[in-house]
């Protein structure tokens, strides 16, 4: 049996909820931070014996960054005797709720590497997205986590915004380059379900816009030295993130707090959403309501494809299983697309920006 090396920490906090996002987040119930804690402690009490030395841990959202410095350091407190020595630890924030003060209380907490929740440096795509912070707030935040002395900062920016031009995004594309950050995360905006963008029929960018912005947004960012090690991740060299190369190479890792997933020796298990019933069931000792996945070997076999091909890495076929589909490698080693060598396969440059498409060619989704 093997224990997981990862640790995702759900906080679900915001000041608002902006208008494309879907993930397990509650608003004005700051006063259940405390409880929250407490109770994700009595979480990690009762998973603590999945989980082996901790190489990463991942604090994120929500908007972790309202938990207050405090909080975040009494949870990493009594993470400590589980963390290896050169143990990551990542916190997301979201500019308008730091300042130099509070990262470097986090930093002295213990937060290894800072992810400022940027989206756009645009003042309209800002607006269109309901984001709370503005231009000056995201420069601002990146200037006070250097001043705190972080030396790994990353930013998340989004392209396909509804109105976003050529010159929008070049302008994104400018001043993420002259911030000089040591990560970015640059995400194509999908409009999700039961979203204010989605209510409100918000029509995204053509397609061919998209593929181009993509195009352009990888070629900027390496030409500029960045190392484009997954689809929608950059990174000085030393910079990657450990946490999610974790997940992408299918390692285990339990995840604790509201809507949190764990996925520990093929059994996958997720906590129900919910600040409240979390903070109630645990206050007892007795675990969240979740629900629970046993992953059979084609599922798994069909994942690491789905995770490992998202990298820059060739992956090894004999670890990952053999494709569902193995007549489509040479034709599609033919057409430019991948490179196959006797155990390892990549995607080549040019397939890489079409992963989805060579991926339904070689394995079967549901
Ligand atoms: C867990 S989220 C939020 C973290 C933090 N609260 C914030 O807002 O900055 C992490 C990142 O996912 C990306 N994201 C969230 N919803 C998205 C969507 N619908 N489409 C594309 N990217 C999305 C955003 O870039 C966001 O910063
Ligand atoms: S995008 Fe971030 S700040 Fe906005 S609602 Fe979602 S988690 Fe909260």
């Amino acid at each position: 049996m093997s224990s997981a090396g990862h640790l995702y920490l759900h906080t679900p906090f915001c000041g608002s909820r902006c208008g494309y996002c879907a993930f397990t987040v509650e608003v004005g119930v700051l006063d259940r931070r405390d409880a929250y804690t407490d109770a994700l402690l009595a979480e990690l009490a009762v998973e603590g014996e999945r989980m082996g030395t901790l190489r990463t841990i991942y604090v994120g959202g929500g908007t972790p960054s309202l938990m207050g410095p405090e909080r975040i350091a009494r949870l990493l407190d009594a993470l400590r005797p589980r963390c290896a020595d050169d143990v990551e630890i990542s916190m997301e924030a979201n500019p308008e709720t730091v300042d130099e003060r509070s990262l470097a209380a986090y930093r002295e907490a213990g937060i290894t590497r800072v992810s400022l929740g940027v989206q756009s440096f645009q003042a309209g795509m800002l607006r269109v997205l309901d984001r709370q912070a503005g231009p000056e707030q995201a420069v601002a935040a990146v200037d006070a986590a250097r001043g705190a002395g972080f030396e790994s900062i990353s930013v998340d920016l989004m392209f396909g915004v509804p109105g976003q031009t050529d010159e929008l995004l070049d302008a994104d594309l400018a001043r993420a380059l002259e911030m000089g950050v040591d990560h970015i995360s640059w995400y194509e905006l999908e409009i999700k379900p039961r979203t204010a963008l989605e209510r409100a029929g918000a029509a995204l960018p053509d397609e061919d816009w998209a593929a181009d912005a993509y195009e352009r947004i990888v070629g900027s960012l390496e030409g500029a030295g960045y190392r484009w090690y997954e689809t929608a991740n950059f990174a000085r060299p030393g910079h990657e993130c450990r946490h999610s190369l974790g997940y992408w190479s299918a390692d285990d890792y339990v995840g604790l707090g509201v809507g949190a997933v764990s996925t520990v020796n093929g059994r996958r298990w997720r906590n129900h959403a919910g600040v409240d019933a979390y903070i109630g069931t645990l206050s007892s000792g007795v675990p969240p309501t979740r629900s629970v996945e046993h992953l059979d070997e084609p599922t798994r076999r069909r994942e690491r494809w789905m995770l490992a091909l998202r990298r820059d890495e060739p992956m090894d076929m004999r670890w990952a299983g053999p494709p569902d589909h193995p007549e489509a490698l040479e034709r599609l080693v033919e057409g430019g697309l991948i490179d196959v060598d006797a155990d390892h396969i990549a995607l080549t440059r040019r397939g890489r920006f079409v992963q989805n498409a060579i991926l339904r060619q070689l394995m079967e989704y549901a």
